[in-house]
């Protein structure tokens, strides 16, 4: 399983990518004002730190698809990395075919049904992004949004990489791992829990402390 980070944060991808373990990043609109820089003032920064396809969402203010491909347009010009993220609407489906045409990746993003996965994907997308975590918080299962959507690409042998999104904690990368998700994009905390365990600390403890006993 692929592994890209999901924030916006350049003091995370940076320790982050130092791990040797990051194949891409995802930002959103709200991981991008969090951070209160525009895209385009961040992304060449992170496009230095990690050489791997690098999601840059549309602004949420913009909703039709002629808009939507004019953005693109400028996104993809910023990096040949980048890719081109949208929402999953009716103008963002035309939007995605439209940016195919022109040979531009995208990304459909804010995923919650296998419908919406497959309709992405029929556009052209080159990735869709469930959301897991969302799904959770209003108690449905969103492990299993991964499962179906990996059943049904798989049945017709479609391109469009899976990336699962909204991981809220180690768990969560584990089950998307068996459930044959492409890829997870996972907030930095997440990734530096998924490093850890306490038998690992204690082990560690106790070689230390057998060392020292004998070596001081
Ligand atoms: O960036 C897309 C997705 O990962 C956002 O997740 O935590 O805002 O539900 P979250």
């Amino acid at each position: 399983m692929k592994i890209f980070i999901d924030t916006a944060n350049i003091d995370e991808i940076r320790d982050a990518a130092t791990l040797g373990v990051i194949d891409g990043v995802t930002t959103n609109p709200s991981l991008i004002a969090k951070e209160g820089k525009k895209l385009e003032d961040v992304i060449v920064d992170i496009c230095n730190l990690v050489d791997g396809p690098i999601s840059g969402e549309i602004k949420a203010t913009t909703t039709k698809w002629e808009d939507m491909v004019a953005e693109g347009k400028e996104i993809a010009k910023l990096h040949k990395n980048m890719v081109v993220k949208i929402p999953m609407t009716k103008d963002g489906i035309i939007a995605v075919k439209e940016l195919t045409k022109l040979g531009i990746k995208t990304n459909v993003t804010l995923i919650f049904s296998v419908n919406q996965a497959l309709l992405a994907a029929k556009a052209g997308a080159t990735y869709v992004s469930p959301f897991v975590g969302r799904l959770d918080d209003i108690s449905e299962d969103g492990i299993n949004l991964i499962y179906d959507i990996v059943d049904v690409f798989t049945n017709y042998d479609i391109k469009t990489e899976i990336i699962a999104a909204s991981i809220r904690h180690p768990m969560h990368a584990v089950e998307c791992a068996k459930a044959g998700a492409d890829i997870a994009t996972i907030p930095y905390k997440v990734l530096m829990q998924m490093i850890k365990h306490p038998l690992t600390d204690q082990g560690i403890e106790k070689f230390v402390n057998d060392y020292k006993k004998v070596f001081g």
